[in-house]
């Protein structure tokens, strides 16, 4: 059976982001495990905060045509996201909004997220990783109606997560990684 496709996707764009950082530690997991896997960045898809007044005069955006088909192109994607008071970033959230109201010829709206395996996680310096941010993120994908996987990480005091050689250096957050790893890439397997 031909390896799914995975995609990562940061929830932020801040230069030296712990969540991108961690993002990066992801594709050398799925390196590893010898699926192909691209991550990108939301700064690659400016988008505007979501006006319905806009979408009725303008259409969508072409960013979120662009990342909803980018998000088609794979079979399995990885968010991974900072928190921000207890809830997803602006970026994020704007992101999935977009993407959710984009309708392609034969699809129904926001179909890209029904058939899709989604897999999150988050980096903070904080005691609880980011937790709150994705039990609100696993909400809102949910209600996009995309399959989101048991198995997340919630990386706590980030800012000291790595050796010397950038992996997680305690063998808990290694082994939540791929353990969460290897389940988007079964559940991505059955998308394809
Ligand atoms: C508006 C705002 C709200 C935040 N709220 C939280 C929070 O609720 N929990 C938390 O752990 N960290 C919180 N933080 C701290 C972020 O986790 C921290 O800035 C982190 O480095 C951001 O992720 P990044 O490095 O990937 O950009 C917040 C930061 C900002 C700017």
């Amino acid at each position: 059976m031909p390896a799914p496709k995975i995609l990562v996707i940061p929830g932020s764009v801040r230069t030296g982001s712990i969540n991108v950082r961690l993002a990066a530690v992801a594709v050398e997991e799925f390196v590893r495990a010898d699926v192909e896997v691209t991550r990108i960045s939301l700064g690659d898809f400016p988008l505007p905060i979501y006006d319905g007044d806009m979408q009725a005069r303008s259409g969508v955006p072409k960013a979120a045509v662009d990342l909803k088909q980018m998000i088609g192109a794979h079979h399995g994607i990885l968010i991974v996201t900072p928190e921000y008071n207890a809830s997803l970033p602006p970026l994020l959230k704007n992101a999935i909004d977009w993407v959710s109201r984009v309708q392609s010829s034969h699809e129904a709206r926001g179909q890209v997220f029904h058939e899709r395996a989604f897999a999150i996680a988050s980096a903070s310096g904080g005691r609880f990783g980011g937790a709150r941010c994705l039990a609100a993120l696993r909400l809102v994908l949910t209600a996009c109606r995309a399959t989101v996987i048991p198995n997340q990480l919630a990386l706590s005091f980030a800012g000291d997560a790595y050796d010397d050689r950038e992996r997680l250096k305690h063998p808990a957050d290694a082994d939540a990684l791929k353990a969460m790893a290897r389940q988007l890439i079964d559940a991505a397997q059955n998308m394809m």
